[in-house]
């Protein structure tokens, strides 16, 4: 049986069997509506024409999400800076994380200014296959999802419960996301905003002259490098 029939063989049982099939890069992010501490939200309709970042968190009053939240709070404004919605699901009601609300303020000194979705029924989270059952059976692990303004999924990242996501690495992969999405580059290991970007391989060097105005280094046909166009 060829792989690819192997898997929508799979993917067959899995919507028979009421589960989801993993979210892949370029597939339409899964809608849904949902209760928020911040009301009731239809995700496309509040995503509007920004970006998206949709992260889970495993438990409402356990630490590590705790930190993350007040972090997430704290780069409020890197995001609006870039366009993008950030909100949060964690699998306790919208009671629970507002009990949760005061303790992120006091220990981490941010208080939570982004919706938090209450998904006790673990609706988004079987939508976003953010529970992964050998991990653990009930709790998410930490999921995130860069949504562009296509609706369209750009990146996917997961954590185990026991290790806090980087702040610094979401907001360099969205300027990186943002960037290659305007211009015909991409971006090096290591790379952050300001950095040296590479041309693609689909542009003739006569195309990347125009292109390219401050000039580029050719180290390899393949690999050539020019200083970040939007700088
Ligand atoms: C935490 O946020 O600290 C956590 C949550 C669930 C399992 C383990 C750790």
């Amino acid at each position: 049986m060829g792989l690819k029939w192997k898997r929508s063989v799979k993917g067959l049982t899995d919507v028979l069997e009421g589960e989801h099939m993993a979210i892949r890069l370029g597939d339409v992010a899964p809608d849904f509506t949902a209760e928020t501490t911040e009301g009731t939200i239809t995700f496309h309709e509040w995503l509007g024409d920004s970006w998206g970042i949709l992260f889970s968190h495993p438990k409402d009053f356990t630490p590590v999400c705790t930190t993350e939240l007040g972090a997430f709070a704290a780069r409020k404004g890197d995001f609006d800076k870039r366009n993008t919605k950030i909100i949060g699901v964690s699998v306790d009601d919208v009671a629970s994380h507002e009990k949760w609300k005061s303790d992120i303020k006091e220990t981490q000194g941010s208080a939570l200014n982004f919706p938090l979705i209450g998904d006790q029924d673990r609706k988004v989270a079987d939508l976003y296959d953010m529970i992964h059952p050998n991990a653990n059976d009930t709790l998410t692990v930490r999921s995130v999802f860069i949504i562009g303004p296509d609706k369209k999924v750009k990146l996917t990242l997961t954590y185990p419960a026991s290790t806090g996501r980087n702040l610094d690495e979401i907001v360099r992969v969205l300027d990186s996301l943002q960037l290659t999405a305007n211009y015909s580059v991409a971006t090096p290991a290591n790379w952050t905003d300001g950095d040296d970007v590479i041309i693609v391989n689909s542009i003739t060097d006569e195309d990347a002259k125009t292109k390219f105005p401050k000039g580029f280094k050719k180290l390899k046909d393949y690999l050539r490098v020019t200083p970040q166009p939007n700088k």
